[in-house]
């Protein structure tokens, strides 16, 4: 395992580092976008065809990655602020300014996610008398995905803080294996309980009353409260509402997509590599190898997220607070949510 900061000084860099998931997870996909933005500003300042070529170029850093609605959000944000502008220095200037506050906003988003997810965990432990909260989580929507706390995790890290008994189940989650190489890693740094389980585990465990909630991120959330997030979480949330175990998805409001009404059918599934899934990668006496695990000639479909539908979540944990999976509760919280840039 190695922990490698790299800089990215070009948009061919910003668009390789999101379709290759150096970068990854819906809110750091968004904030990285922003500044690809900036780095397109900083190429064409004002000069003819400035903005058809600042808007090609944002086209192309919103097509990197289909699923997580956090790229195109960020991406039209900051291209909006520049085009309000016309000298190429003032551009610059604005591009960067919008970045650097998407980038703090989202940090601070989800630090209040972690503030108000903690109430639940806090509940959860005084229901309990103090004993262990059993925690599931799936993928990694920790920091290593967003900035700062994470949005899943941002609750766990809070109930940490305050000294309530936390462990965390961390589904491995195939093929890319964010859960046991990304969140196991995150949560082993911060002294966080945790034990790595296989993807197909989580039903067990809720039979046997193993599983107290589970928290999972999302890559776009309908404003009707339908969920994206990883291939898996689907049967989570099906396992989880057959044993009663309540189901919650942290997420920014930049998460939510204000358009779409029906997650099933309009939230574009991106489809990735076979090659991810027919190849595990692994360390071997402190060397990372790959190895072959299907027979070479079998076909594989990499199917990236799965959407659950809004009647299986109990509700969602965001910075302006809690609300049930419902267009009217989420309303609720976001009013201006069909205002521009909101
Ligand atoms: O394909 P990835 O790694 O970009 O997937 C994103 C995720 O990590 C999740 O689906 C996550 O739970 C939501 S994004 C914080």
């Amino acid at each position: 395992m190695e922990f490698v900061v790299a800089d990215l000084k070009t948009v061919d860099h910003i668009i390789a580092a999101i379709k290759e998931m150096f970068v990854r997870g819906a809110p750091l996909i968004g904030v990285t976008a922003a500044y690809g933005v900036y780095l397109a500003a900083v190429n064409f300042g004002s000069e003819k065809n400035a903005d058809n070529d600042l808007i090609n170029e944002c086209n192309r850093i919103k097509s990197a990655r289909p699923t997580a609605v956090n790229l195109s959000w960020a991406v039209d944000r900051v291209c909006t602020e520049v085009l309000k502008v016309e000298n190429a220095a003032e551009r610059i200037a604005a591009a960067r300014f919008e970045a650097e506050r998407i980038a703090e906003e989202e940090a601070e988003n989800c630090r209040k996610i972690g503030e108000h997810g903690l109430s639940l965990v806090e509940e959860i432990s005084r229901n309990k008398k103090g004993k262990t909260v059993n925690i599931l989580t799936h993928c990694n929507a920790g920091w290593l995905a967003c900035i700062e706390y994470g949005t899943a995790t941002a609750p766990i890290y809070a109930a940490f803080e305050k000294g309530i008994d936390v462990h965390v189940w961390v589904d491995e989650t195939r093929p890319l294996n964010q859960g046991a190489r990304l969140t196991a890693w995150e949560l082993g740094k911060h002294g966080v309980r945790h034990t790595v389980i296989t993807d197909n585990a989580g039903g067990h465990l809720m039979q046997h009353g193993m599983v107290d909630m589970v928290i999972v991120g999302t890559d776009r959330t309908t404003y009707t409260g339908d969920v994206a997030n990883k291939i898996g979480t689907y049967l989570k949330a099906l396992a989880a509402r057959d044993n009663n175990v309540p189901f919650y998805v942290a997420l920014p409001s930049s998460t939510f997509d204000w358009k779409i009404r029906d997650g099933i059918n309009e939230i574009p599934i991106e489809e990735r590599d076979p090659d991810e899934i027919r190849y595990v990668q692994g360390l071997n006496q402190g060397e990372t190898k790959t190895v072959l695990v299907p027979p070479a000639e079998s076909p594989a479909a990499n199917y990236a997220f799965d959407v659950t539908p809004a009647r299986l979540v109990t509700g969602f944990i965001t910075e302006k607070g809690i609300c049930k999976a419902s267009e009217q509760d989420i309303k609720r919280l976001f009013p201006d949510s069909d205002k521009p840039g909101k």
